[in-house]
């Protein structure tokens, strides 16, 4: 399946010369949300994940029914005050700025097997906290699954000697 004929090119969103990848026409489509959602269920068995992560929004939308389909546990990254326990944090760099990733400090056990999951590798910054929270309690970061990568945005580069997949490139 050609999944590149589901996203939605919105153009000038958010702002003037922003070419914005909409994903909500993907996942409105239950035959494409599900074969995108497959693709990414075999690559989290390939690297033999025992729990899936995912930043929030988008990521919960990719991550959690691969978690569903596998039987596993999906563990959210959160932005600053939203998790209601313990958390231990990571900053990353906006255009303007820093915010703030969490996770709960139990969210993960040492030496689990983490897939990582999101919509989009763009700059690779959300993914590199990520990564680091994992890594803060002892996570194995075993492999990341995007639906979208932006590659003239080198997001890779930040992730370099991390397995990475995405399923459609720009
Ligand atoms: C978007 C997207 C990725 C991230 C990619 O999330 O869903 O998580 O940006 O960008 P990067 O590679 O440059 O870090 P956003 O922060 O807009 O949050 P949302 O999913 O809650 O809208």
């Amino acid at each position: 399946m050609d999944l590149k004929q589901y996203i939605t090119i919105v153009e000038d969103w958010p702002k003037p010369g922003i070419r914005f990848k909409d994903i909500t026409s993907l996942m409105d489509n239950g035959a494409a949300y599900k074969y995108a959602t497959d693709q990414i269920v075999e690559y989290a068995k390939q690297v033999e994940a025992d729990i899936i992560v995912g930043p929030e929004a988008r990521g919960f939308i990719i991550g959690c029914p691969v978690a569903y389909a596998l039987g596993l546990g999906f563990a959210p990254v959160r932005k600053e005050g939203k998790l209601p326990r313990e958390v231990i944090r990571a900053e990353y760099g906006l255009e303007y700025g820093k915010d703030v990733l969490t996770m709960h400090n139990d969210a993960i056990k040492p030496g689990q097997r983490v897939l990582i999951t999101d919509d989009l590798l763009a700059t690779g910054g959300t993914i590199e906290a990520t990564i680091n929270l994992v890594e803060q309690l002892g996570g194995i970061v075993v492999g990341c699954a995007f639906l979208i990568e932006l590659t003239y945005l080198d997001g890779r580069d930040k992730l370099e000697g991390y397995e990475v997949r995405t399923l459609l490139q720009y």
